[in-house]
């Protein structure tokens, strides 16, 4: 490849390279976008670590990462186009053709898959008469197969611009797009409305949109292991005996004298195992030690 060419920024149709003549050559972003930019790089000790956020917006002006965003970002950044381009071609959730309103995404990973994601991908191809990665004519959808999700203890599980639908079925999909095409009203399965990708974009790169309290912190399903920790008494080792445990599996039940230089982790541990007590389910994300069993979905 050549060095003044950039791969993957081009009109999104697929991944080939672009001259950088062409890229300089689209109108820079207006005043306002520019200068929101500049304000993300601005939040970070190192001005490059906004690249991902700053790429978000972009996303969130321009539907998809252009050529001219790449170029601000990487002006701003101090970097070069290629760089910037390395990045927005490494990560998935960066898309180089543009996106519909609602990205509709379908967990088709092992569990997800064999609970039914796989037919639930299947039919939702037919319906939008579309395959994975492409857009329906009207603009609204765009769908695409996901990896885990992380939330295999709702499988199947497809999102809509990120935000969880637990629990699918073919039918239910197939009424979630519809809903989504017509215009209804559609909430998360835990609770958020859902906004359209752009809009979605727009928070991914750090300006909130008041949505992230709606609906529940974690769902029945992601609470079990908490749930039966608690019925039957069970806290997770200190970090003493934790430590005890790795050193010498034996010597772990037993009280020596490091028992008293650990005092202090001990109490520690306690005073966390109270706090869950007190806060309830949303303990489980403050990482606490004290919540054994927890899988953060
Ligand atoms: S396999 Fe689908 S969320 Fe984990």
């Amino acid at each position: 490849m050549s060095e003044n060419r950039i791969p993957g920024v081009d009109d999104g149709t697929n991944a080939s390279a672009v001259s950088t003549t062409q890229v300089k050559a689209e109108a820079p972003f207006d005043p306002t976008t520019y200068a929101e930019l500049e304000e993300i790089a601005a939040r970070y000790p190192q001005a490059r670590s906004g690249l991902l956020p700053m790429l978000h917006l972009v996303q969130s002006v321009e539907g998809q990462v252009t050529s001219r965003g790449i170029e601000a970002c990487a002006e701003i950044l101090g970097i070069s186009a290629a760089e910037v381009s390395g990045v927005a071609t490494f990560y998935t959730m960066y898309k180089r053709r543009p996106v519909g309103d609602y990205h509709v995404g379908v967990c088709t990973n092992t569990l997800c898959a064999i609970m039914g994601g796989d037919l639930v991908f299947e039919r939702l191809k037919d319906h939008l008469d579309i395959g994975n990665d492409e857009t329906t004519d009207d603009g609204k959808i765009t769908l695409e197969h996901i990896e885990c999700n992380a939330a295999c203890d709702y499988a199947p599980v497809m999102t809509v611009n990120w935000e969880f639908m637990d629990n699918m079925t073919p039918e239910s999909a197939v009424q979630l797009v519809d809903d989504l095409r017509s215009g209804t009203e559609v909430h998360s399965t835990r609770g958020p409305r859902l906004c359209t990708w752009r809009e979605a974009e727009r928070v991914l790169a750090g300006y909130p949109d008041d949505l992230a309290d709606e609906g529940p912190s974690a769902g029945p399903a992601s609470l079990v292991g908490l749930n039966i920790a608690r019925e039957q008494g069970w806290t997770a080792p200190s970090v003493k005996q934790a430590r005890q445990s790795a050193a010498e599996p034996d010597a772990a039940e037993g009280d020596t004298t490091a028992d008293k230089a650990e005092g202090s982790h001990e109490a520690e541990h306690q005073e966390s195992a109270a706090k869950v007590e007190e806060s309830g389910a949303d303990a489980k994300h403050e990482d606490n030690p004290a919540n054994p069993g927890e899988d953060e979905k």
